[in-house]
């Protein structure tokens, strides 16, 4: 853990914290002295590997199974939580899935289950989340907010997505229930912002990456000239959750290498 943590005696729910970019976000999280919740649905051992990572750089976590796209598996986590950490200071509603297909051959199940997890789960996790900081409200000795949640958007609530309707309508729809959530508490000192990460090298995308013609074609989108790290997010939400963000509400901020540039434009139009 860091010597001077930003987090300290904060309390930190991560959906989807077993893999890639939601790990990243919970380890950074408990880096900085907040109790993270690291949760997961499939894969438990992954979570229990988290876990004993975050301990055993002297932080404080636990794992908790929920499915974020059912309602009452969503409220047992926040119960839960609040047995063992008392309460929440910072969500990051991170967990997401893609199902890829042509349009014409996207099966209702497929869409659904995109926009359930994705969407929906971000509304459930956050409408438990609010509850809880308007409840409490501010304590001063650990934030300045009365809560903080950061969604996990992607450069594609702004870039449309041949092949992927369901998941680009899924982020595009996180911009503005995060927008519309941000004014809607901003008076009552909640802070909802965004993040949207561009490619970063996860379980997600291997097929964007794994082979040097997928790594090659995919840097062409990226002027930055690198794939993204988990670890690239993890600062991000660490900022996004601390105080030193204090003045930001309902905004995205994006860390994609330059990939929302319109590189394409860059020796050409
Ligand atoms: C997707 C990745 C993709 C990246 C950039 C993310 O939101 O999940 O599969 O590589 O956007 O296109």
């Amino acid at each position: 853990m860091n010597i001077y943590p930003k987090l300290k005696g904060q309390s930190a729910l991560v959906t989807g914290a077993n893999s890639g970019i939601g790990k990243a976000v919970a380890i950074a999280l408990a880096n900085e002295g907040a109790n993270v919740v690291v949760n997961y649905v499939t894969h438990p051992e992954a979570a229990d590997d988290v876990v004993s990572e975050i301990k055993n750089n002297n932080g404080n976590a636990i794992a908790i199974k929920a499915d974020v796209s059912k309602e009452t598996e969503v409220q047992l986590m926040f119960q839960k939580m609040f047995e063992t950490y008392g309460t929440i200071d910072i969500l990051v509603n991170n967990a997401g899935i893609q199902k890829d297909s042509a349009f014409e051959n996207m099966t209702l199940a497929d869409w659904q289950l995109v926009i359930n997890i994705n969407l929906t789960g971000q509304f459930l996790c956050a409408r438990e989340a609010v509850k809880e900081f308007l409840r409490r409200g501010i304590v001063k000795e650990r934030s300045c907010a009365a809560g903080k949640i950061i969604c996990m958007s992607s450069v594609h609530q702004v870039i449309p997505w041949a092949g992927h309707v369901n998941y680009a309508t899924s982020k595009g729809g996180i911009e503005l229930m995060m927008k519309s959530l941000a004014q809607e508490l901003a008076p009552k000192k909640i802070r909802v912002n965004a993040i949207g990460p561009g490619a970063i090298q996860t379980p997600i995308n291997t097929s964007a990456w794994s082979t040097p013609d997928a790594l090659n074609k995919l840097l062409t989108l990226i002027p930055y000239g690198r794939i993204g790290q988990p670890e690239d997010i993890g600062k991000v939400a660490v900022w996004l959750a601390s105080d030193e963000s204090d003045y930001l509400n309902g905004t995205t901020v994006f860390a994609d290498g330059g990939m929302l540039l319109y590189p394409g434009f860059s020796t050409n139009g």
